[in-house]
């Protein structure tokens, strides 16, 4: 057993891990390259850390690979970043099967360009009956034009006479949301020392507990998921209620 696991209680892992993937470029520019030299150096990170996550049982790990914000940048970056999706994902697809990962995507898929929305979706079909782990992609991604769209969708539907503005609720809302089929997220990780959410699950991080650390992306390894899951299983998660009442169903 890897020596790290010994000091993590596997009854208490979080079920749904997203990570903020940061600090690519400062990576690559500290070795005086290229920012997509860090991206390109970002793989073993994505597989370490859904690697850990399967490991110690934690089904659901959503990552931040591409947001809304990050169409705005030099038309070489995009470009490298959508390639490097488009042939990671092709060349891990035997991985993904050996290891039980069941690929999805949430975002604005349909902005991306078409040969990287065939991959996605021909990854997403193949993996489909995998079990041990589910693993998004969040592509084009921004939790306020999620929002925004959710809303659009239950107007539309109210204006039908399809959803009654009385019976909306939060799981009508979640319902409308691209995580329609995940559950909230428990623990937040973002690398780099950027403390911030930046338009990333809002409304499913509620109640996460948030994990920063100095690490650069292209640096994350096995043990340091680790360690940001013994620094989550040190907190109390009390949803609202008082400490007395925690392990009680006062
Ligand atoms: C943030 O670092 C990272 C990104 C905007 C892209 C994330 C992409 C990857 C990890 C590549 C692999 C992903 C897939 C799905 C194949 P940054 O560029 O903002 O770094 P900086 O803050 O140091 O500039």
């Amino acid at each position: 057993m890897d020596e790290k696991l010994r000091g993590i209680n596997l009854n208490n892992v979080p079920r749904h891990i997203a990570i903020i993937m940061d600090g690519n470029g400062r990576w690559a520019k500290k070795q005086g390259m290229q920012r997509v030299f860090g991206h390109r150096n970002a793989l073993t990170a994505v597989r370490q850390a859904v690697e850990a996550s399967a490991d110690i049982g934690t089904k659901f790990i959503t990552l931040y690979a591409f947001s809304t914000e990050n169409w705005n940048r030099p038309k070489l970056e995009v470009d490298a970043l959508m390639s490097l999706l488009i042939n990671s994902l092709r060349k891990e697809l035997p991985d993904f099967h050996k290891n039980g990962i069941k690929v999805n995507s949430i975002g604005a898929t349909e902005k991306l360009p078409k040969k990287a929305q065939r991959v996605l979706q021909e990854v997403i079909h193949e993996t489909r009956n995998n079990s041990t782990i589910t693993l998004t992609f969040a592509l084009s991604y921004g939790s306020r034009e999620e929002i925004v769209n959710a809303i659009k969708n239950i107007s539309k539907k109210v204006v039908n006479n399809e959803i009654d503005v009385k019976k909306i609720d939060e799981k009508i809302i979640n319902n409308h949301l691209y995580t329609f089929n995940l559950p909230d997220v428990d623990l937040m990780i973002r690398t780099s020392g950027e403390q911030r959410i930046s338009n990333f699950l809002l409304w499913q991080m509620a109640y996460a507990e948030l994990y920063f650390t100095d690490v650069l992306w292209p640096d994350f390894r096995k043990e340091h998921l680790f360690d940001a899951i013994i620094n989550y299983q040190n907190r109390e998660r009390r949803f609202g209620k008082t400490s007395e009442q925690i392990g009680t169903d006062v």
